[in-house]
């Protein structure tokens, strides 16, 4: 019998639906875009196991089931996924003044000192990933600090909600506080024995995380090249010319290599599952180069407007030619909202200062499905389909009283979704499914 509080019980529920197959980007929103007004999706033992039109699903459901559902004015999508992210940077979001290396030094590297505290690291990944699952997003890729213990409590929290989600430990040995470095052959055990612990433990994956090259003497990168090849199906995650100031320093540093993106090229860090935070300054040869190695560019519109550093191309980079994988992120704390909604406001305005359109179909595709299929995940989340992990959220289209009167004068889909990515915030997040559970609901809004 089917009930509600068994483990194996099937959770329906029916409503509008927008989900994605295919590439948006390379095959179009016609071909790539599936919009059912009125669906079901069923979800079992944390996978999605019906979906489809209701007058078809309907009688396919195990008998007793209970269809939950959801109002004309709500949209079911699958949940955000936000792949470049600093959980210890949740303290200081909103810190004020400074651009890239100032703000590093004035506010991050002292904030993520109290994460050698464990209980610290606890308390903090605790707020991050409830605060992930109010905006909606199920997927956070995450950076946590130098100290192993910040990596332990943030994927024992992460299991304990069974998210899927990728992080790492940072590595870092020079231009950092000594209370934050490790070396070469202490970053590589810690990260070995993480890797061991944590790598395909539920759903967590393991990120290899040199924070970036300024942080990393070439004997750091060397092995930290060496640790993510010598462990096949870990990410790599770091950033790569954010700022044009560190550009310059990165050249200073590494005086014989091409520019920036080759300190990792040279490493051996480049690749599948390699994800680079930022990318705004990179040259033609070094998107190419993303290109031909499947390396992925996280955008984080927010945090590049936040610490003025400058607006990356996503137009050119999705260019046909020589198409980047690229996902969305907020880069919390320089990033300033973990609504990934806000985040596609801000996409869409760095594109009209890159003179270019980012349509709403294109932006829901890529908080989805496109940013899946930068991680090559695309087979696990990111789209609602049979066998999709069933990690789903269901978005109230008139969240706030501006927003309800700014519907009324909505014609089609694709404009409720700009008004959406526009306008709307976590306020709009009414549910949020990770692996078929309800574990966030909005409280009851009251407008006068
Ligand atoms: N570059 C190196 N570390 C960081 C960081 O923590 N945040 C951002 N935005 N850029 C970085
Ligand atoms: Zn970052």
């Amino acid at each position: 019998m089917e009930n509600e509080q068994s483990p194996s019980a099937t959770t329906a529920i029916r409503g509008a639906v927008l989900t994605y197959m295919g590439d948006a980007f390379l095959d179009g929103i016609d071909s790539t875009m599936r919009y059912e007004s009125d669906a079901i999706v069923a979800m079992k033992d944390g996978k999605i196991t019906h979906f489809g039109p209701a007058k078809d699903v309907q009688a396919q459901l195990p008998a007793g089931t209970q269809v939950k559902q959801y109002g004309k004015d709500q949209l079911i999508l699958a949940g955000f996924i936000d792949c470049h992210v600093h959980y210890p940077q949740t303290q200081i979001i909103g810190a004020y003044g400074e651009q890239l290396i100032d703000w590093l030094n004035k506010y991050t590297f002292v904030a993520e000192q109290q994460f050698a505290d464990k209980q610290h690291a606890s308390d903090v990944a605790k707020v991050f990933l409830k605060e992930c699952l109010r905006a909606g997003t199920t997927t956070p890729m995450a950076y946590c600090t130098v100290h192993p213990q910040s990596v332990d409590a943030y994927f024992e929290e992460a299991s304990a909600l069974n998210m899927r989600t990728i992080a790492g430990k940072i590595m870092m040995d020079r231009n950092a506080p000594d209370a934050l470095t490790d070396t070469p052959k202490g970053g590589y055990d810690e990260t070995k024995s993480l890797i061991d612990k944590w790598h395909g433990k539920g759903r967590n994956l393991y990120c290899v995380t040199p924070r970036f090259a300024p942080t990393s003497s070439p004997e750091q990168m060397e092995m930290t090249g060496a640790v993510c090849n010598e462990n096949p199906g870990t990410y790599l995650q770091s950033h790569v010319s954010e700022n044009r100031g560190e550009v310059a320093w990165v050249k200073e540093l590494y005086p014989d290599l091409k520019g920036y993106l080759d300190t990792y090229d040279h490493f051996k860090q480049l690749g599948p599952r390699a994800v680079y935070g930022h990318g705004i300054w990179l040259s033609e040869e070094e998107l190419q180069r993303c290109h031909e190695t499947g390396t992925a560019i996280a955008h984080c519109p927010t945090s590049n407007m936040f610490l003025g550093s400058g607006h990356f191309n996503l137009k050119n980079a999705k260019d046909p030619k020589r198409p980047v994988r690229v996902g969305l992120a907020t880069d919390l704390g320089a990033g300033t909202s973990f609504s990934m909604l806000q985040t596609l406001n801000e996409t869409y305005k760095a594109a009209q200062l890159n003179g270019n359109k980012l349509s709403a179909g294109e932006a829901f595709y890529l908080a989805t499905r496109g940013t899946a299929q930068a991680l090559y995940l695309e087979d696990k989340i990111g789209s609602i389909g049979v066998g999709m992990e069933a990690d789903v959220i269901v978005l109230d289209l008139k969240s706030t009283p501006i927003i309800e009167y700014r519907m009324r004068y909505c014609q089609d889909l694709e404009e409720a979704l700009f008004i959406q990515m526009t306008m709307a915030d976590d306020r709009a997040v009414q549910d949020t499914y990770v692996a078929g559970k309800l574990l966030y609901s909005r409280p009851q809004q009251n407008y006068a």
